[in-house]
């Protein structure tokens, strides 16, 4: 048995293990270790966690796409898992199948870990099929939309959330090197984009300058939450889907926070260190993190990098 995947027992599904450099990074050299043990890599000037090889980017770079695939791409902690899950239920008539986990019905090739697929068997899936990705615009999955036909779909979500959600999910664990800073010192460099995937202005501004093209559509976490159905219509419109009253009601209660949190498909429990993964789910957690003066600091910078933009987004 593959000793990523040992017979533990989650619902049915295998385990999927904790994240190891000898089984996960490929090359060990271009590791680095910056403060308070944070572990990432460098390709192409852009932080990335360890998981994320040299070969496994090639892979993403250069699949072969088809039009009716769709790849979902965000900077991290935007809610792109909640999006997976609409996406999969727009695509499979609101029912999610019974002897899956959200996981495998996905494919993240930029990945090592998680998502171990490679190029010849997802060459070989059947359509429609569903990519993930963390990538900025620059370094998107079969080149971005210019050069691939695949429907992307970008989602976005306010940088206080973020920042915190990526907080909590950073620290302690093995891919960030157990990352072990205060909150003080993870707030400075996610502004300065010293975290994987880099500085969150450049990857969310770098999909939003693309967002008239007509395989790409640009979401917003906080349009999903005030406005599901709305939301929703225009996701299915985009892929090619009529959606019966009765699919509309399904996708939206096996999509709510508390039952994807609770349900075996979506909820994440065969995966090694994601028991926190379903934390909050709100516009407006940062307010129990931030401090006055911090939340001054970040709308200052966040004015800045914003300035001349027409995109917005709901703190609250
Ligand atoms: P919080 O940490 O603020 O709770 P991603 O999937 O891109 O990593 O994003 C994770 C964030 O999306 C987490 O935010 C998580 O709780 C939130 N999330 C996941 N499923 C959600 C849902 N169904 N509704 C709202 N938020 C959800």
């Amino acid at each position: 048995m593959n000793q990523e995947h040992q017979a533990v027992p989650t619902g049915g599904q295998p385990r999927i293990g904790e994240y190891r450099d000898d089984l996960h990074a490929e090359t060990l050299e271009d590791i680095q270790i910056g403060e308070y043990g944070y572990k990432f890599r460098t390709l192409e000037g852009l932080m990335l966690p360890p998981y994320v090889t040299p070969s496994r980017y090639q892979v993403s770079r250069t699949i072969a796409t088809r039009p009716d695939d769709v790849c979902y791409c965000s900077f991290p902690k935007s809610g792109s898992t909640w999006l997976a899950n609409i996406l999969y239920l727009i695509l499979n008539d609101g029912v999610a199948a019974e002897d899956r986990t959200l996981r495998s019905c996905l494919h993240w090739m930029e990945s090592s870990w998680t998502y171990p697929r490679g190029r010849e068997e997802v060459e070989t899936l059947p359509s429609p099929r569903i990519f993930k990705s963390h990538m900025p615009y620059r370094m998107a999955l079969a080149g971005g939309p210019e050069s691939s036909h695949c429907k992307y779909i970008y989602i976005a979500r306010n940088p206080k959330d973020v920042c915190v959600s990526y907080f909590h999910f950073e620290s302690g664990k093995a891919w960030s090197g157990k990352y072990h800073g205060p909150w003080e010192h993870w707030l400075r460099i996610f502004l300065e984009g010293q975290v994987q995937r880099g500085n969150w202005f450049d990857h969310v501004l770098s999909w939003w300058e693309h967002r008239q093209a007509k395989n790409l559509l640009f979401l917003r976490y906080e349009d999903l939450k005030r406005d599901f159905e709305g939301q929703l219509g225009l996701i299915a419109r985009y892929l090619g889907r009529d959606l019966s009253d009765e699919v509309v009601a399904r996708i939206k209660n096996a999509t709510s926070f508390a039952r994807m949190k609770t349900t075996p498909f979506s909820n994440h429990t065969q995966i090694s260190d994601f028991e926190g993964f379903f934390r909050k789910g709100e516009i407006g957690s940062w307010k129990d993190q931030f401090t006055v003066a911090q939340s001054e600091e970040f709308d200052r910078h966040y004015r800045e990098r914003m300035a001349g933009q027409s995109l917005r987004f709901a703190f609250e």
